[in-house]
């Protein structure tokens, strides 16, 4: 139960200020009866705004495929547009604000987490979780056969870095060596992009295809559209 002004502020309706005029104007109703009282305590399951229930009123976590070209970050860089600019406007006003679980490069597509639940977003983003991130690469320049053996190895140190890459597993195409897949269970900076440019193959194109038990061919999702996801998914999981 929260406060009426407190709820239409968390939920990015307006500010605490001006939630009197939203309850002045009868905008607000619980259980079927108008609220009108900033201090009346509701329940943000059972409040419609406009005759429309509150979206996700027990937390945001949803899956976005990220296109090629926006960049994960709250406000634009080089004029390039940033991935919360695909999601409906009243989501980025909420407070506590929706993150990104993680960052995926300007260059690079696929599937990328979001949640307003900080603590949610923190213990996805801990390195002590390992959880399994999938890259689909293609290369402009064929990978080496001996990269499989040195990704795996736990002995992989990438350029300016001390400590060795944790073991990855990468999975050429028996067909096609300048395209695989990469399985890593860490997220350095442009770690896949610097990984295979060690090895002599730079990427030219990268698309993060599963996190943990989720596939983004499973999910039906075009470049730029999002789906609701259980966090309970990626409670028990590697
Ligand atoms: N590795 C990269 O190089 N880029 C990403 O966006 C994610 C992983």
């Amino acid at each position: 139960m929260m406060r009426a002004d407190a709820l239409l502020s968390r939920f990015g309706y307006c500010s605490r200020r001006e939630a009197a005029n939203w309850l002045r104007d009868g905008r607000v109703s619980h259980r079927g009866s108008k609220v009108s009282n900033p201090a009346e305590r509701l329940s943000p399951e059972q409040v419609l705004v406009d005759g429309v229930p509150v979206p996700f009123p027990n937390g945001l976590f949803v899956a976005l495929h990220k296109p090629v070209g926006y960049i994960c970050s709250h406000s634009r860089e080089d004029d390039s547009p940033t991935i919360f600019e695909l999601l409906p406007p009243s989501w980025i006003a909420r407070s506590p604000s929706v993150q990104s679980v993680g960052r995926l490069d300007k260059e690079t597509s696929g599937l990328l987490l979001l949640s307003d639940d900080g603590g949610l977003v923190h213990a996805l983003t801990s390195p002590r979780r390992h959880i399994q991130k999938v890259y689909e690469y293609r290369t402009v320049s064929p990978v080496p056969p001996k990269a499989t053996a040195l990704f795996a190895s736990g002995s992989f140190t990438l350029n300016g870095e001390k400590t060795p890459c944790l073991p990855a597993t990468l999975e050429p195409d028996a067909t096609d060596p300048y395209h695989g897949l990469l399985h890593l269970h860490e997220g350095r900076y442009h770690q896949v992009r610097r990984m295979l440019a060690a090895v002599g193959a730079p990427v030219e194109k990268l698309t993060r295809v599963a996190i943990g038990p989720l596939q983004l061919s499973s999910l039906s999702l075009r470049p730029g559209e999002w789906i609701s996801v259980n966090p309970k998914l990626f409670t028990s999981v590697p």
